[in-house]
């Protein structure tokens, strides 16, 4: 009876919270997960398929997306940026509705640099066809000599963009202030990597340099845990209302005392840039950096 309750209650209770709310609990291997959805030819799969190499050369970029769609959940992979001069790359992870003009779209962008000088993270994050919300932090880590953890949060109180389990932007849910948010459109999971020297490395001034190429970033142990939207309205009302659903709970509703000084740290010494703050750009501020909300 011990044994029973100790092995196999757990596994039923998992077994039917699966059930019930179509969660994938479980990491995702790239070929169960993943198509290639830019260059076969510039997409190999390493160490059998664990993990996965993304060229860009003079011919082509390349990249994969997820062969589901989810809406709401925790999106996280291991990613290990292109090395040395990597200046004009921009490597991405990101999730996005496809709905052209109104879509949802939540952004990790790694902006490439010359040798020895940091690698910028920009997000962004689109509600219903709106962007134009560019936060960027400097890593206080070199990215292209090691994988880190990148993470997407995505519930019905907030986007949380994380590396390595710090959270470095919260995007919160005030639609009661008249802010878009995205919940009503699932997203799929991308990654890609190309060429985009006209802005991403010190505004466009440093240009890739193609004697350097192929360049490579690398990408494992892919773990989406989130609902499975079928094209049914009814299968995505289901993700939507679905308040059993792990990332619902109180616990991920707030960041812990530890995130939020952890937040606080990245906010103080590493963010280059926000929006919020762009007066150049606005001259009247978006409602969502007003002080508080
Ligand atoms: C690249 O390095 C320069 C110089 O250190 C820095 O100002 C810039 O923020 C870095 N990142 C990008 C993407 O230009």
């Amino acid at each position: 009876m011990e044994s029973f309750r100790k092995l196999f209650l757990p596994l039923l209770v998992q077994f039917i919270a699966v059930a019930v709310s179509g969660v994938w609990a479980k990491p995702v291997t790239f070929t169960e997960g993943f198509t290639i959805t830019w260059a076969d030819s510039h997409v190999k799969q390493l160490q059998g398929g664990s993990s996965i190499q993304l060229i860009l050369d003079q011919s082509s970029g390349s990249g994969f997306a997820s062969k589901n769609k989810y809406l709401f959940g925790r999106v996280s992979m291991k990613i290990k940026l292109v090395s040395g001069d990597s200046a004009g790359t921009v490597t991405a992870f990101y999730m996005n509705s496809d709905t052209a003009n109104v879509r949802d779209e939540l952004d990790f962008e790694f902006l490439g640099n010359r040798s020895g000088q940091p690698y910028t993270v920009q997000t962004n994050v689109y509600a219903k066809g709106k962007g134009d919300r560019e936060q960027r932090v400097n890593l206080w880590f070199d990215p292209a000599a090691d994988y880190h953890t990148y993470s997407i949060l995505w519930n019905h109180c907030h986007v949380i963009f994380f590396v390595d389990e710090v959270p470095i932007r919260v995007f919160k849910n005030n639609e009661r202030r008249g802010v878009a948010f995205p919940t009503l459109q699932p997203m799929g999971v991308y990654s890609t990597l190309w060429e985009a020297d006209d802005w991403a490395t010190r505004g466009g001034l440093e240009k890739i340099d193609w004697s350097k190429a192929p360049f490579y970033a690398y990408y494992k142990e892919f773990d989406i845990e989130g609902c499975v939207a079928g094209a049914a309205p009814a299968s995505a009302a289901a993700c939507a209302s679905n308040a059993g659903n792990w990332w619902e709970g109180p616990a991920y509703c707030q960041l812990s005392a530890g995130q939020a000084r952890l937040y606080r740290w990245v906010r103080l010494n590493h963010l280059i840039y926000d929006y919020c703050t762009d007066k150049s750009r606005y001259a009247v501020l978006p409602a969502e950096c007003m002080a508080g909300i």
